[in-house]
């Protein structure tokens, strides 16, 4: 849980570097301005140097991570999972040095792929490590409170499945809109007029916002309509609607900003900085939330439950009948 929130605050400084402009502030990697010293963190380079040195010292927790997994579990797929987080956080190192070293390359579009593809994979990555915390907690141990019925899990599997693929389509979609609006757009050097950059990225993000609402409507009442005395499913479903009225206003808020306040313009305004880190911040935790419910989903399914569960399961339903 610890690394679960470690990694939450290395989104939010992630999120602070692109929304202040300073993804350059720092222009090489892995050294800062050719050394591994601490730099004078003032500017831009506070926010960078910043993202850096959180980014290293959750890299160290999830190597110790994985290394007391492997000694302390013999749960295989726990071991895959911290494998997994380990090859990831190597990978989004990599992918954020080199958003970095390709300003200089002769194709420009490099950079915006590879920070948008850094953008999206840190959130996978914290995805992928509140699964980790969620499959080691108690309340993963103890029995579900209440089973979902069996004959339901086709959909039920389906739906929470596709409002997690709705939500990293969102991210995707969010992130190469941001990247392409602060390094090619009016923000920066003007290299698509600012209405095809809306065309391209933004109006699929807001469509893909209006359809990822309602399948997040249908999957939280297909859910909420079984779960019974389930609290923890009960829990996510609620926060899910929660999360989504604030994100529906933040994105409000980012696209007043952003888009026809042009509040980056020339210098990022705290207006801007705080709708647009919001925003993606909210957006991490609705895909964090979306991932726990699919799991925490086929969690309550009887066919995926030890024995004691499906007969506890069968109980239940003989006492309903
Ligand atoms: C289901 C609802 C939504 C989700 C989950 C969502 C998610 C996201 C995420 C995660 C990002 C940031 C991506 C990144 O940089 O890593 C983003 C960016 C953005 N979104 Fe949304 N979004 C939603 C709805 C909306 C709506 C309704 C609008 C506009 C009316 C909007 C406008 C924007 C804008 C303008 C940005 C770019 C911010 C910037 O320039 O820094 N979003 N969105």
């Amino acid at each position: 849980m610890f690394v679960v929130c470690a990694t939450f605050l290395l989104l939010i400084a992630g999120g602070l570097v692109t929304s202040n402009d300073a993804s350059l502030a720092v222009p090489d990697w892995p050294t800062s301005f050719g050394s591994f010293r601490m730099p004078r963190m003032v500017g831009g380079v506070l926010y960078e140097h910043g993202h850096r040195m959180i980014a290293a010292s959750i890299t160290v927790l999830v190597f110790a991570l994985a290394v007391w997994t492997w000694i302390s579990s013999r749960q295989r797929y726990l071991r895959i999972l911290t494998a997994l987080a380990v090859v990831g956080v190597i990978a989004q190192a990599v992918l954020g040095g080199l958003s970095v070293l390709s300003a200089n390359w002769a194709d420009p579009r490099w950079r915006l792929a590879l920070a948008s593809a850094h953008g999206v994979f840190g959130q996978i990555m914290f995805c992928l490590l509140a699964s980790v915390a969620l499959l080691t907690s108690a309340s993963w141990r103890a029995e579900p409170a209440s089973m979902l019925p069996a004959e339901d899990a086709g959909k039920l599997c389906l739906w929470t499945g596709l409002l997690v693929c709705m939500l990293l389509v969102q991210l995707a979609l969010g992130a190469a809109f941001r990247h392409v609006w602060t390094k090619w757009g009016p923000a920066a050097a003007e290299r698509i007029p600012a209405n095809r950059i809306v065309n391209m990225f933004l109006v699929p993000h807001i469509v893909n916002a209006i359809l990822a609402t309602a399948v997040l409507v249908v999957a939280t009442a297909m859910v909420m309509k079984r779960a019974g005395g389930n609290r923890n499913l009960r829990l996510s479903a609620i926060s899910l609607h929660v999360l989504l009225l604030a994100q529906l206003l933040l994105g409000m808020g980012a696209f007043l900003t952003r888009v026809v306040f042009h509040m980056d313009v020339p210098q990022p305004q705290s207006a801007l900085v705080f709708t647009t880190v919001a925003h993606q911040t909210v957006g991490a935790l609705m895909l964090l939330t979306a991932t726990v419910l699919a799991i925490q989903v086929r969690r309550a399914l009887p066919h995926r439950a030890t024995p004691a569960v499906k007969h506890a399961a069968g109980v239940q339903k003989a006492v309903t009948a």
